[in-house]
């Protein structure tokens, strides 16, 4: 087979919001459309290795995840979806990486490091957390994909990808090709407060799931230009995250430039530019919520669609399976 393959996920830790819509979900809609062999994994290892003591909230959360991605348009006629931990050779798979990386190497990845500090982790990391860019690496590989649509924060994930794959090809026998990382047009979405990052945990974000009036409230309290505090003040457009998430989601980019000029200039309130873009982002929202109440409706049919979705993974990530341990030698009987 010839088209191009791809592979991502999210870990199912909550519901889904524009961060990730931006971020990576918008990519992996753009790649079903041009027909790539597209794969989505519910990372439910990963989640599991930062909250071991909480598999109530990972199993919660699946479904969630899976109505989010459908909702959003991931179409399990053309799109696989899947659970990782019921493709048990993504973990095998793991554990012959973790033999080609080092416990240095592991300490110096830039987004383990961030997380650590995130999660409290400095002293008391577990070891299942510290490798976690080397499981990574097997889901990507285990599916030998040739793109990850992700986030800027993924970026050394990737990296370490390739070098384990590099590895792996000198060290034993030519396997995997190169993965690109597909990145999104916006690198970051911030939160509603302006702060770089948007996530559950720093109420700073608006979900796919978000109501009208919860999209109007959020969107009132976002941060601007602190200093324009009349409609005549000339305002900023740097920084100002309003226009950031115009520049996201307008799709009239004339409008928007003319907007940044009058604001820029004085005479363009913060009050009726928000009313824009609440407007607009309910727009964007709105059949992703409907479509999400609709499926909700019958989590029967969305757990059949991740059971052969995962049947399907589980099938090609046997195949890689069978190759990796000719490679490696281990294919004794
Ligand atoms: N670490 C990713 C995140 O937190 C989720 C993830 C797990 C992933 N495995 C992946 C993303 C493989 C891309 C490819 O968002």
């Amino acid at each position: 087979m010839h088209t191009k393959r791809s592979l991502t996920g999210d870990r199912p830790t909550g519901r889904l919001h524009l961060g990730h819509y931006i971020g990576s979900l918008q990519n992996r809609l753009e790649l079903q459309k041009k027909g790539y062999d597209q794969f989505v994994m519910i990372a439910d290892v990963q989640a599991l290795s930062a909250q071991a003591e909480h598999p109530e909230k990972v199993r919660e959360n699946i479904l969630e995840l899976a109505l989010d991605y459908l909702a959003a348009g991931i179409d399990p006629k053309k799109t696989t979806i899947f659970i990782q931990s019921l493709v048990p050779e993504i973990a095998e798979l793991t554990v012959y990486f973790l033999n080609l990386v080092t416990v240095l190497r592991l300490g110096q990845n830039p987004t383990v490091k961030t997380e650590m500090v995130e999660k409290g982790f400095t002293k008391t990391v577990p070891a299942g957390f510290f490798m976690h860019p080397v499981n990574q690496a097997a889901d990507i590989l285990a599916f030998r994909s040739d793109v990850v649509p992700v986030g800027e924060d993924q970026l050394p994930m990737i990296e370490q990808t390739n070098e384990i794959a590099d590895k792996f090809n000198r060290i034993y026998k030519k396997t995997f090709k190169k993965v690109a990382p597909l990145l999104s047009k916006t690198p970051r979405l911030p939160g509603i407060d302006g702060k770089a990052k948007m996530g559950k945990s720093l109420g700073n974000a608006i979900f796919l799931a978000d109501s009208g009036k919860e999209i109007r409230e959020k969107v009132q309290k976002m941060y601007t230009d602190p200093k324009h505090i009349h409609v005549s003040d000339p305002g900023r457009v740097e920084g100002n995250t309003v226009f950031t998430y115009l520049d996201a989601f307008d799709p009239d980019v004339k409008e928007v430039q003319r907007l940044k000029k009058q604001y820029q200039e004085g005479g363009l309130g913060d009050v009726a530019l928000k009313k824009r873009l609440a407007e607009i982002l309910e727009s964007t929202i709105r059949p992703i919520r409907e479509k999400r109440q609709k499926l909700a409706k019958n989590p029967k049919a969305v757990m059949r669609i991740l059971e052969k979705g995962t049947e399907h993974a589980r099938t090609e990530a046997a195949k890689t399976m069978h190759v990796v341990r000719k490679a490696m030698k281990i294919d004794y009987l």
